[in-house]
C-alpha cells in the first residue's frame, strides 16, 4: 500500500524535466525491472541551485525521486551526498518492502550527477 505522499508525489512529480547547460547529469538503470532514473544538476557557489529529473520507471522510483529533488535543493554538494536512500523512504512515510530498491535510483543518480560535476571541474582544472 502506497502512502499518501508517495501517491502525491506520483501523480505531481515535483521538479520533472531537464536544465539545460547542466552542470552534472547522473543516469541510473535498474536492469531487473528496467527502470531508469536521469537527474540533472545546477550548481552554485557549492550548493544545489537547480535538481531535475527525467523518469521512466514505476510509481515509487518516480516519487521517491521527486521527494529527493526536494531534499536536495538548496543543499550543498556534501549534504547533498549525504542524502540515504533512507531519508528518501522516511520523507514519503515509508515504502512497502517489495519497493524499498526504488528509492536506490534517484539516490544514486544524484551521487553521479554530482560525481560527474566535480570531474568536470577537475578536468577543467590547469596548472600555471
Ligand atoms: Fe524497479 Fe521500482 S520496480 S525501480
Amino acid at each position: 500500500m502506497y502512502t499518501p505522499q508517495l501517491i502525491d508525489h506520483f501523480i505531481n512529480p515535483r521538479n520533472a524535466g531537464v536544465i539545460e547547460d547542466a552542470d552534472g547529469i547522473g543516469t541510473i538503470g535498474d536492469p531487473e525491472c528496467g527502470d531508469f532514473i536521469r537527474i540533472h544538476i545546477r550548481v552554485r557557489e557549492n550548493r544545489l541551485q537547480g535538481v531535475t529529473f527525467e523518469a521512466c520507471g514505476c510509481p515509487a522510483s518516480i516519487a521517491t525521486t521527486s521527494v529527493l529533488t526536494v531534499l536536495a535543493l538548496g543543499t550543498t554538494l556534501k549534504e547533498a551526498l549525504s542524502i540515504a536512500e533512507s531519508d528518501v523512504v522516511e520523507a514519503l512515510g515509508g515504502l512497502p518492502e517489495a519497493k524499498i530498491h526504488c528509492s536506490n535510483l534517484g539516490t544514486a543518480a544524484l551521487r553521479q550527477a554530482i560525481a560527474c560535476h566535480l570531474q568536470q571541474k577537475k578536468s577543467n582544472f590547469r596548472y600555471l
